[in-house]
């Protein structure tokens, strides 16, 4: 018998690749960079399966090229903003992504930019390097305590969560806003409107997926609440912050300093301003880059595909409705 066809659109780690490898027929595009949009479109062409990374723009126009025979889309990441779901559901085209496994290695990532960003690590590393270091100082590089200090959390998840547990440790007051959440009974954190959270919080760290309901969350409006003292960290998605709105917040100390894991766009050009800011941190979207959990997350993509190839339920799929779907297609065929 024949293998399925798969188009994977980048290395991913041994421990996925194998086991696609071994199953399927892979196309595997291993160039640094994605895929250009042409080669997306061409090499999906045929296919049954698709392993697809956050930079791949997976649309209704991806789907057509690919054609009627493609059974499953497998996304490695947790978050799949960059997928057309509802697309995918109509066509009754499970989507697979990698949660919880990446929760931990995200969490520790916002809490390494919260202590860098409110102690200006970084800027205090670049200030040795430059030569600038003269003596101690009593008033040099002084910074915000994160001891005691609030935090707010915006999308009280998995990652929103695991992020207050090490606030936990840090003796902080932890209030959160998450319309959707259903809060651990364990973790004392507050739940409070989003006014509240910009007004009384230390520290805002964004955990929310990004729709359009948190495109620009975090925008002129929103900063002017927050404390001029306050630390916005974001390593959820990019556009859930407005980058001019931070750049001036920034620029003019409206607030202290600001961490992002994600920009807007990736990777950020280097004649954005923010780069020309010392109280802003940028990292390149690595929050998942632990080794450990990227190879748990090229397994799950893999077995998400796999699943999805042999017509099974793929074991985290963000859009089960399609199953009832294909329940009611069968059952109206039968
Ligand atoms: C990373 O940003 C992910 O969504 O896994």
């Amino acid at each position: 018998m024949s293998k399925p066809k798969v188009f994977v659109t980048r290395l991913i780690l041994d421990s996925g690749l194998r086991l696609v490898q071994d199953f399927c027929d892979v196309d595997l595009w291993a160039d640094e960079l994605p895929p250009p949009r042409e080669a997306l479109l061409k090499r999906v062409r045929g296919v049954d399966g698709l392993l697809c990374l956050l930079t791949d723009q997976i649309d209704a126009e991806v789907m057509d090229a690919a054609g009627p025979q493609l059974k499953v889309i497998s996304n490695h990441a947790v978050g799949y903003d960059n997928i057309n779901v509802a697309e995918a559901t109509a066509r009754c085209i499970p989507v697979g992504n990698t949660p919880g496994i990446l929760t931990d290695a995200t969490a520790d990532l916002t809490f390494a930019l919260l202590l860098a960003a409110a102690r200006r690590v970084v800027e205090a590393e670049r200030f040795v390097r430059q030569g600038k270091w003269k003596t101690w100082g009593p008033a040099l590089l002084l910074g915000m305590d994160v001891s005691g200090a609030t935090l707010g959390i915006v999308g009280y998840g998995r990652i929103g969560q695991a992020v207050a547990r090490r606030a936990v440790g840090f003796g902080m007051r932890i209030l959160y806003y998450d319309p959707a959440a259903v809060p651990p009974a364990s973790l004392p954190a507050q739940p409070v409107d989003f006014e509240t959270l910009l007004r009384e919080s230390d520290f805002v760290s964004l955990h929310t997926p990004l729709t359009s309901q948190t495109y620009h969350l975090i925008n002129a409006d929103s900063l002017a609440l927050m404390k001029p003292t306050a630390v916005l960290i974001n390593t959820a998605r990019g556009p859930v912050v407005d980058p001019q709105a931070l750049y001036m917040a920034l620029k003019t100390r409206r607030i202290f300093a600001a961490a992002l894991d994600v920009t807007d766009p990736e990777p950020l050009p280097m004649d954005s301003p923010l780069l020309e800011l010392d109280n802003l941190i940028i990292l390149p979207h690595i929050a998942s880059a632990s080794r450990s959990s990227r190879e748990q997350m090229s397994r799950m993509a893999a077995e998400n595909l796999l699943a999805g190839l042999r017509g099974e339920r793929l074991p985290n799929c963000v859009n089960p409705e399609v199953y009832e779907k294909l329940k009611v297609t069968r059952a109206s065929n039968a």
